[in-house]
């Protein structure tokens, strides 16, 4: 990017402007090279005054939320970076809907909800994504997705102006929406949630959180789930059962917990990852004949 633009950002910015800032630390893998620019706006018109001049000058971007789901390349990234999780923390409660920011951190959500006697949120626990982030990726559990629970979606088109969606316009699917191929910006998402018994609804969660922490390496840095799913089996067990598990390149490993993570041992890069994860699929399809699709997205 010319000097003229990114100093043209900096100034017209109220919140953080970054150079060539390492993403590593953005990503809960702890992998990932510089961004030329890194930029958190601090609130929605420091979002959209940014958006609208990058749209004028057609400047490509790329948003981040928690950066759990992610992998990005060892080079780092040349377009614009955003991350997002300052610009709409609002909850609030009305009955039983619920309007939250998208920069809102999901299982603190959940907790709210179920002080509240909410029930719905419960598989959020212990799932390290912003509310705009799994709505991205329709983020869920075998206990249900964040679609099941939406009723709207506001979103920052790429002019800068705010839109909304209701759900039946957004395409979701097991771990999927429109918003993968759409370069919207989730500001804010009204749920519908069940009425409950409080200490019901926190004993659950407890459990799904006692659980997850009993079969998932949630100790050492990571990305969540490599692959979705294929339809009438678990990647975990297939890669498993074909042999996967604890298999290493450079500092990353297959998690000798659950093999459908991989940790970061220490210093593993991007380009461990990927030969990890082309390693792994060629494991899984000369066993099952099933190609595994990739769950996390990679930013390059
Ligand atoms: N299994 C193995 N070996 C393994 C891993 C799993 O044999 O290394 C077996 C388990 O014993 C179990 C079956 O495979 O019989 C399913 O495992 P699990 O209950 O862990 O569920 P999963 O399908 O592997 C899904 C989600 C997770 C979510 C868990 C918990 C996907 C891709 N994964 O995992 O989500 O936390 O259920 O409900 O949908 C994520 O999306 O990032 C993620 C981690």
């Amino acid at each position: 990017m010319k000097r003229i633009e990114k100093d043209k950002i900096r100034d017209l910015v109220a919140g953080q402007v970054l150079f060539e800032e390492p993403l590593k630390k953005y990503t809960s893998f702890q992998i990932g090279g510089p961004a030329e620019i890194l930029v958190i706006p601090k609130d929605l018109e420091d979002l959209q005054k940014l958006i609208k001049y990058l749209y004028k000058q057609q400047i490509s971007y790329q948003v981040i939320g928690n950066g759990t789901n992610l992998l990005i390349s060892d080079q780092g990234l040349r377009d614009v970076v955003i991350k997002l999780n300052k610009v709409n923390n609002i909850i609030k409660f009305v009955d039983n809907k619920l309007i939250t920011g998208g920069g809102v951190n999901l299982p603190v959500l959940a907790k709210k909800a179920a002080q509240r006697g909410l029930s719905g949120l419960e598989f959020a626990t212990g799932l390290p994504a912003t509310v705009g982030g799994a709505v991205v990726m329709n983020a869920g559990t075998e206990l249900g997705s964040i679609a099941d629970l939406l009723l709207k979606v506001k979103v920052l088109a790429i002019t800068g102006d705010l839109k909304v969606y209701e759900r039946e316009d957004l395409e979701f699917n097991y771990r999927s929406s429109k918003f993968q191929s759409h370069s919207e910006i989730i500001y804010e998402v009204e749920m519908e949630l069940n009425k409950g018994d409080k200490e019901l609804i926190i004993d659950r969660m407890r459990e799904i959180l006692v659980k997850r922490k009993g079969n998932q390496p949630l100790s050492l840095p990571n990305a969540g789930c490599i692959f979705v799913n294929p339809s009438s089996d678990s990647a975990g067990r297939m890669i498993d059962e074909a042999g996967g598990k604890g298999l290493q390149i450079g500092d990353a490993q297959i998690s000798t917990k659950h093999a459908n993570f991989i940790v970061n041992l220490g210093n593993a890069t991007a380009e461990d990852v990927l030969n990890l994860i082309e390693r792994v699929k060629g494991l899984v399809y000369n066993k099952y004949g099933i190609n595994l699709e990739q769950e996390i997205k990679f930013l390059e």
